[in-house]
């Protein structure tokens, strides 16, 4: 027989999220994840994925990750400490790390995997972690598990960081103090103050650390955050997603020689996990080629984000204070903006409400996430049912 008492425990937590009405039941998308997908049969302009540069389903990569199943076989076949590395995975880190200007770089399964390991190989419980109020859930995991002191910081709020930083050094309780932030942060689209935060980590010897999983593809060329702000010198982890802009799967860290060393030996994910599969890395790598080679994919990205964003904001829509091709709609109150984004589903647009718990109570938003993928006729008739939805729910 199995568990009783787990029985009680889902059923009861399920029907109390079903009554609140904050059971999410997940879409499942018909067609390939591109700008316009497919739910129910019904054919949508997609505003909610995060295949910034529309790489996910670009032809190119789909041809090398067909031959490399040809020439490695659909999987890696063991951890790679156990077994050997296979070559594609250290081509992969090589061109990461010249992505990223770094000396080295190390990748792991996932972006998620990546907080997971990185944070917890270098920091334990005699170390402190400021971290920002608005960081993403696998880095607030992954300092979770380190069992590291956590400080929340204010978001993007320097005086509260600063104040923070110096608490920290001058109470003496801990060996190493680490500062860590998203790049770009995902619901709001702005940029974090990583000039301030390197000072600032230069004044108390903060160990610096960001994940750039929304500016990588995006900022400074697309080679991220840290490059747009040229402190590739001076921030220590460079962590990155190959899930997004780079439109594969897969997660990386960026950094010196001696800390990619360090994260080989000691962060687990690496050690007792299986990596990513040969085309995956295959195509990763020659997704960051792409990027590289030109700056294409990424002015065309900046170029939708800019036309979206200046259409939405013609027509009264507060988009808050977005720096990114991010675009979010500020509705406010948490059921006006699933009713919002509903209604945008009926008239074809598929852009996703986001409430809380995941954003502050009564901040409810339509998330839009626009692509080099989209035409501009796709970004007019997005524009378009918004305002038809706008004024008939009377939000402008
Ligand atoms: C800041 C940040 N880090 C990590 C991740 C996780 O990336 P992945 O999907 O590769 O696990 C995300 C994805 O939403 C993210 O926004």
């Amino acid at each position: 027989m199995t568990s009783q008492n787990l029985h009680k425990f889902l059923t009861e937590n399920l029907d109390t999220l079903r009554e609140q009405g904050l059971y999410n039941e997940i879409d499942v998308v018909e067609s390939p994840n591109g700008p316009m997908i497919k739910l129910n049969g019904k054919k949508l302009i997609n505003l909610s994925s995060n295949n910034y540069l529309g790489l996910a389903t670009d032809d190119c990569l789909k041809e090398v990750a067909i031959t490399a199943i040809q020439d490695w076989g659909v999987g890696a076949g063991a951890v790679r400490t156990i077994n050997g590395t296979l070559q594609v995975h250290t081509r992969l880190e090589e061109k990461l790390a010249e992505f990223k200007g770094t000396e080295a770089a190390i990748s792991y399964q996932s972006g998620f995997n990546c907080n997971m390991a990185a944070i917890s190989a270098v920091m334990d419980k005699n170390d402190a972690i400021l971290s920002d109020e608005l960081n993403h859930a696998s880095i607030i995991d992954g300092c979770r598990l380190s069992k590291a002191k956590i400080i929340r910081v204010n978001h993007s709020d320097m005086d509260d960081l600063r104040q923070k930083a110096k608490e920290a050094k001058e109470s003496g309780l801990y060996n190493k103090i680490m500062v860590i932030t998203d790049g770009v942060f995902s619901m709001d689209g702005d940029i974090a103050k990583l000039p301030e935060i390197v000072d600032i980590a230069e004044e108390f010897d903060l160990i610096t650390y960001v994940d750039d999983a929304h500016g990588s593809g995006v900022l400074g060329n697309g080679a991220g955050t840290v490059k747009h702000f040229g402190l590739q010198e001076k921030v220590d982890f460079q962590i990155g997603t190959l899930s997004k802009a780079i439109g594969v799967v897969g997660g990386y860290v960026a950094g010196k020689k001696e800390l990619i060393d360090w994260l080989k030996v000691r962060s687990r994910p690496f050690l007792f996990s299986t990596a990513v599969t040969p085309a995956d890395a295959v195509a990763a790598t020659k997704a960051i080629e792409i990027l590289m080679e030109s700056k294409e994919l990424n002015e065309r990205l900046w170029e939708n984000g800019d036309y979206l964003k200046k259409g939405l904001q013609d027509l009264g829509f507060d988009i808050g204070h977005s720096e990114t091709p991010i675009t979010p709609c500020i509705i406010g109150e948490e059921k006006a903006t699933q009713q919002f984004s509903k209604r945008l589903f009926e008239e074809g647009v598929y852009a996703k409400s986001i409430v809380f718990p995941t954003v502050p109570k009564g901040t409810g938003r339509v998330r839009n996430m626009p692509t080099t993928a989209h035409t501009k006729e796709m970004l007019d008739q997005a524009i378009a049912v918004y305002e038809k939805v706008g004024k008939e729910i009377g939000i402008i």
